[in-house]
């Protein structure tokens, strides 16, 4: 591993589990400060301990404004600055149109885009003492591009932050904070597989049928995220801004 990342502070919502974990162990190999959030005290805690050195923990969920305060009033206190932001934290679950609830609704949008908007607005001001620019990754989807049965609004909340990334890169003209959307196809994690819920046959069922879409032939890892993420995080992607990178075997190219 090269040093990618030597000497940058970044944050990753949603870091415990499948993408965010991936993400930050690809960010402390290659040398940043790392920290996560996540809603619950025991998997974050395993979560810091298996990513290893310059990792940190904050209790922290998305959609609570206080919540994210406390995250940025951390970092501001011992780094001064935020180079890398990665908002990872989201999911969502399945209803068809006749089923949708108001509750299905709110929650969604309120992972997948409330929390997003607050998490990049309130991190503006770190962002803006980066050592060389600041790199923001908004968690995008395939979903955003693609219909999907019974995913509608899980979809949608994923077209949306594709369009804060195009909005943001305007209102942040001449300011030296680069954003994109990281789209990922199928990926193996937790959130995915418990969309069909625990029985690990179903679970296997829908990798396998997910493989079966996907032109490489499987599904993706977490690590393939976490290497994508990699780039977009370091001085390799300088010029890289506004951009959707899909990260999907070829789900979507096609
Ligand atoms: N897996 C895929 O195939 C796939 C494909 C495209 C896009 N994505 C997107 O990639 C991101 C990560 O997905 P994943 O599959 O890795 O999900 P996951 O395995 O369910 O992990 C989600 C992580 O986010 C945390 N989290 C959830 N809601 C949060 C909140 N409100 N505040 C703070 N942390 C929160 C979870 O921990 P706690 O529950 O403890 O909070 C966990 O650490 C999501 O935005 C998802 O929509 C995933």
């Amino acid at each position: 591993m090269a040093n990618r990342l030597a000497n940058k502070v970044a944050v990753i919502t949603g870091g415990t589990t499948g993408i965010g974990l991936g993400a930050a162990k690809a960010f402390a190999a290659e040398g940043a400060i790392v920290y996560i959030t996540g809603r619950r005290k025991a998997e974050l805690d395993a979560a810091v301990a298996a990513i290893g050195v310059n990792a940190y923990g904050v209790l922290a969920d998305s959609t609570k404004l206080e919540d994210l305060d406390r995250l940025y009033a951390q970092v501001q206190e011992r780094h001064g600055r935020l180079d890398v932001l990665y908002a990872n934290a989201g999911g969502g679950d399945m209803l068809p149109l006749g089923e949708l609830t108001e509750k299905h609704v709110d929650d969604i949008f309120a992972r997948n885009v409330k929390g997003v908007i607050f998490t990049v607005q309130k991190a503006l001001p770190l962002l803006d003492k980066a050592t060389t620019g600041g790199s923001v990754i908004l968690a995008g989807s395939t979903t955003s591009v693609l219909g999907t049965a019974a995913f509608s609004i899980y979809s949608a909340s994923k077209a949306a932050v594709r369009n804060l990334a195009r909005s943001w890169i305007l209102d942040l003209k001449g300011r030296a904070i680069r954003i994109n959307t990281l789209s990922p196809g199928p990926i193996q994690t937790p959130g995915l597989v418990e969309l069909v819920g625990d029985d690990v046959a179903q679970q296997q069922g829908l990798l396998d049928y997910l493989a079966s879409q996907v032109p490489l032939g499987r599904v993706g890892q977490p690590a393939e995220i976490g290497s994508a993420a990699v780039f977009l995080a370091s001085d390799e992607s300088s010029f890289v801004n506004g951009v959707e990178l899909f990260v999907d075997g070829g789900l979507a190219q096609v």
